[in-house]
């Protein structure tokens, strides 16, 4: 199998890249495309994981289909959102949570 990128004009997610957003994850601006997941933002900036598992393993993207909620974290104030099924919007506030949080 090789990899493959898809034409913004096939892509079927309503990828744009020519309008950029921006979004803030604990404190810091993330750039990213319109159309993208807020999981898709974040890998594309290089962060591969944003919290830690009870056994203190980092966590991300494992399915990327909002099956394993591994890519949990705070959006807006909205806790447990799946970053592979949320649209990333320009603006939105992100804040990783860990499991101490949950206590
Ligand atoms: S990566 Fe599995 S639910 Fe988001």
């Amino acid at each position: 199998m090789s990899p493959r990128l898809v034409p913004a004009g096939d892509d079927s997610t309503g990828r744009r890249p020519d309008t950029p957003l921006r979004i803030t994850v604990d404190g810091e601006p993330v750039t990213g495309v319109a159309g993208q997941t807020i999981a898709g933002v974040l890998l594309a900036a290089g962060r591969r994981a944003w919290r830690r598992g009870p056994s203190g393993a980092p966590r991300g993207v494992f399915c990327g289909i909002g099956v394993c909620f591994d890519c949990l974290l705070t959006v807006n104030g909205e806790r447990d959102v799946r970053a592979c099924r949320r649209r990333a919007r320009d603006g939105d506030v992100i804040d990783t949570q860990s499991r101490e949080a949950d206590q």
